[in-house]
Order: C-alpha cells, then sequence, then structure tokens
C-alpha cells in the first residue's frame, strides 16, 4: 500500500530497517549519544550554529511540538496573534486558549492567504495598548495544501519586534524556512512527514536566548526543561527509542540526498506530475500551484463522485489518499507526494484513476 496522506509516510527500506537496530535502555551513554546525533542533524538541516540554536526532542506527535513550543516560548506578560487560515491555524488558538496563553485570532477564510496588510494593522492596533509579542503561524496549512508566506510575515514582525512562532509539521525539510530572520524564535515539527521517519518523535527548533525567557505551563511539554536535561546528556522521561533510531537514519537519507533543496524539487516534480495527469482527466487542483505548498495538493472530488468512492477504489488499487477537513470533505480530496514515492508509484495512480474515470 502506497501512502499519499500527509503522514505518517511510506517508509524506505534503509528507515525501515533501522527500526530493527539493538534494543537500548534510555539511561544509557549510547542512548544519550543517539539523542545529541539527533539532536545535531536536525540543526544540520539548516546549518544552524548549536551556539544560537537547540534542537529540542519530544516523544510525541506533531501537535505536541507545537503545544510545547506556543505553551513555554510567550512569556506570562506577552500576548500572541494567531493566523488562521486552516485547521491547523485553529489549533494553534485552542492550544493558546487551554493554556490561557493571551492571545487574539485573526480568522480568515480557508481558501484565502493570510491578509499580511491585516496583520500587520491588527499588530499596529494593540501597540500602545496591549502590544502583540509574538505572530503564530501555520507555515504549510495541511488543511488546504497552502504555503503561508513566511517572507512577508516576519517583514512584518521584524519591523514591530515581534517573535514568530511557526507550525513547520508539514513542511520542515522540503520547504524553505529562513532560520537567519532574527523575527523567528521557533519552528515545531515532526518526524514522520517530510523527513520521512516514523510517527512518535517530534521536535522545536529553538533561538536559545528565547529559550533563557521560556516558562513553564506544561510538565510534559516543558521545552525549557526538555532542553536543559537534553543539553545535559538527559532525558526526563521514556523516549520512543526505535522512533528516534528511525528519525536518525531518515536525516542521514535527507543529507544523502541533497537536503531540504533536493527534497522540495523532488516534490514538486511528483507534485506536477500528478497535476498534469489529474488535469488531463478534467480533475484540477484547488489553489494555483504558485499558492500551493509542493508537500500536498487538494483537489476537486470529480463531478458527481464521493470521497468514499474515490478513497475505496484507489485503495483496492493500493493507494491511500486523504479526504478534505470540515466542510471540504464534500468537495475535496488531498494527495501528498511525501515518502519513499517514485515517479513510477504516480504513473500507476494515474492509470488508477484513468480507469475509475472510465467506468
Ligand atoms: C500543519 C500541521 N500542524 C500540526 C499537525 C498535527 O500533527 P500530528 O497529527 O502529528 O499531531 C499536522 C498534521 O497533519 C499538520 O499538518
Amino acid at each position: 500500500m502506497l501512502l499519499l496522506n500527509p503522514g505518517p509516510v511510506t517508509l524506505s527500506e534503509r528507515v525501515r530497517r533501522s527500526l530493527l537496530s539493538p534494543d537500548l535502555c534510555h539511561r544509557e551513554s549510547e542512548f544519550y549519544d543517539l539523542q545529541d546525533a539527533l539532536r545535531a542533524r536536525l540543526l544540520a538541516t539548516h546549518d544552524l550554529d548549536p551556539a544560537d540554536w537547540q534542537a529540542v526532542l519530544l516523544t510525541a506527535s506533531g501537535t505536541a511540538a507545537v503545544e510545547s513550543m506556543v505553551a513555554s516560548l510567550v512569556p506570562t506578560d506577552g500576548r500572541v496573534l494567531v493566523v488562521e487560515n486552516g485547521v491547523y491555524g485553529e489549533r494553534i488558538a485552542q492550544i493558546c486558549a487551554r493554556y490561557q496563553v493571551p492571545h487574539e485570532r485573526l480568522t480568515g477564510a480557508w481558501l484565502a492567504a493570510p491578509d499580511v496588510a491585516a496583520i500587520a494593522a491588527r499588530l499596529d492596533a494593540d501597540r500602545a495598548r496591549a502590544p502583540f509579542t509574538h505572530l503564530a503561524v501555520v507555515h504549510h496549512e495541511t488543511t488546504t495544501g497552502r504555503l503561508n508566506d513566511l517572507t512577508a510575515l516576519s517583514r512584518v514582525c521584524r519591523t514591530r519586534d515581534v517573535q514568530l512562532l511557526v507550525d513547520g509539521v508539514s513542511s520542515f525539510g522540503a520547504e524553505a524556512i529562513d532560520f537567519s530572520d532574527r523575527s523567528l524564535s521557533a519552528v515545531a515539527a515532526t518526524a514522520n512527514k517530510c523527513l520521512h521517519g516514523v510517527p512518535g518523535a517530534a521536535f522545536v527548533i529553538v533561538r536559545r536566548e528565547r529559550l533563557a525567557q521560556a516558562v513553564s505551563r506544561t510538565f510534559y511539554l516543558d521545552l525549557g526543561r526538555l532542553a536543559q536535561l537534553q543539553d545535559q546528556r538527559g532525558t526526563p522521561f521514556t523516549p520512543a527509542v526505535h522512533a528516534y533510531y528511525a528519525l536518525l537514519e531518515a536525516l542521514k537519507e535527507h543529507a544523502d540526498g541533497g537536503g531540504w533543496p533536493a527534497r522540495h524539487a523532488r516534490y514538486a516534480e511528483f507534485a506536477e506530475q500528478v497535476r498534469a495527469g489529474l488535469s488531463a482527466l478534467g480533475i484540477e487542483p484547488l489553489l494555483p500551484p504558485g499558492e500551493s505548498s509542493v508537500v500536498l495538493r487538494a483537489y476537486h472530488l470529480p463531478s458527481g463522485m464521493s470521497y468514499a468512492t474515490l478513497h475505496d477504489a484507489l485503495k483496492a488499487d493500493g493507494f491511500v489518499i486523504y479526504a478534505g477537513q470540515g466542510d471540504l470533505s464534500k468537495t475535496l480530496f488531498r494527495v501528498s507526494t511525501m515518502g519513499n514515492v517514485t515517479a513510477d508509484d504516480l504513473r500507476r495512480l494515474i492509470a488508477s484513476f484513468t480507469r475509475l474515470a472510465a467506468r
């Protein structure tokens, strides 16, 4: 079965084999070597200086990394403006609400790009009374496949001394993230999407100076404590050792293949192959390619066909696609080309769609 859902991904044999690595006690030096290697490799994906940045590991899914970032990095006297144009932007606001992190939501239409002028105006409007200290945004809003424009958003933040917190769960490793931008404080992400590891390992890449001001609103997800212990070759809880093995191998494979730019290029080719194949069958993407990530595209369901019919027919041929979320489930389906996918696999996918269209 080929997974074309947005993670977990179809594993390469190399990563799958790493799951058979020796059993390891997490209180032994071998585990801390693994943890150190992982943290170094995560920083190396973007040539980040460990003196300035820290990769903090969590045994959890991507949501936990986002939760840890938001709950730990906004000080008690801070205030977050949350940019929402999909499910995952809404989730950041839900996390803020749950931890009583002072925040406002800037809610946009799910099909639209964030309104950068409106964001700037909102940041400016509250400047004198209760200034926003942080802007939180999803990089790739997996709900629709839209790639939110981090460059424009960080420009707005930089000129206003606002820190940017990024949910990079479905973009890290394949879409550009400019870590040299001073406004960027942290990016939360996971092993089992663009990095091609397995579920169970997530991480936050955070500026050390921002960690110095971290607060402790949560026990398990306390980013400051996790960072401190990991720096001392420690861990507070039992980590998902095998997910860590897999992430290390996945990061080696990522680097061997040319790092994130090469992965970006590979995904872009695959996304275009699928778009062109579906377009020939009259199935069109939701967003123009220039607005979409290379990681995942949302498409309009063929007229008269339910998602369930499409999903089941493709699954019978060995492909798992993904439904739209919320109201979009009635009109859209999504295809991601992350993981151990080849151009041949995608030719077979289009052939499967073609057979279905001819029924
Ligand atoms: C952008 C984004 N953020 C957060 C998540 C949540 O990740 P998880 O399901 O690993 O908790 C996802 C999952 O698809 C996502 O795409």
